[in-house]
């Protein structure tokens, strides 16, 4: 487990897959930016397996009392050997706007510069969506450039803006006091 000051990061596993299919199901917990899916629990076992294909790692965002309240993932852009990471979080609506996520995401970034020898890890999220802007900038992000029409969400393909932090930029661990 990962340790944060307010919230700490738990790998997902295998029993917890029913959970993830419900998240997955549920438009509120997905958010207003994302594409409408309905994941069933079969498709989230299909789901696992692609992840391995990415090394993509998922961690729950709990609350210090154990409560999820929340999902935050890593995973390979390309193949793995190009060693270019990038993440992707959501928290549930009735936990939001309490920094929950500025936290998280500042672990995992602590957690990759730690224990993988990356140089980057990027970040892409709508335009339009301001809180995900805002946890990527306050964990020290730097917004790269547009992508144009990169994603079809809500019968439109939506352009997304691209977010890093490079090693030099992360300088040390700014949560994670326990070296992983
Ligand atoms: C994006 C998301 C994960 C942010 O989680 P969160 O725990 O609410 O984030 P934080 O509490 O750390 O808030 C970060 C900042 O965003 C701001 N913010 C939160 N919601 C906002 C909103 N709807 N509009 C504008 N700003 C918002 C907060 O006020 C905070 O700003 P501050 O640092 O100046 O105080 C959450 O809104 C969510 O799960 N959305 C749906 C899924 C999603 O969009 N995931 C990202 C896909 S790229």
């Amino acid at each position: 487990m990962l340790e944060g000051k307010t919230v700490n990061l738990r790998v997902r596993e295998k029993e917890d897959l029913p959970l993830f299919a419900e998240w997955f199901s549920n438009l509120e917990f997905l958010g207003e930016y994302s594409g409408v899916r309905q994941t069933s629990k079969s498709d989230v076992e299909k789901m696992d397996e692609e992840e391995k294909m990415h090394e993509m790692k998922d961690f729950f965002i709990e609350k210090k009392d154990g409560t999820k309240i929340g999902l935050i993932s890593h995973f390979h852009v390309l193949h793995p050997a190009a060693k270019q990471l990038e993440i992707g979080y959501s928290v549930i609506p009735t936990e939001r706007r309490k920094g929950y996520c500025t936290e998280a995401t500042k672990i995992i970034v602590d957690y990759l510069f730690l224990s993988k020898d990356t140089t980057r890890i990027q970040a892409a999220t709508d335009t339009r969506n301001l809180a995900s802007q805002k946890v990527l900038e306050n964990a020290g992000f730097k917004k790269e450039g547009t992508l144009r029409k990169c994603h079809f969400s809500r019968g439109a393909w939506r352009d997304w803006l691209l977010y890093s932090i490079l090693r030099e930029e992360w300088k040390q661990p700014k949560i994670l006091t326990k070296t992983p």
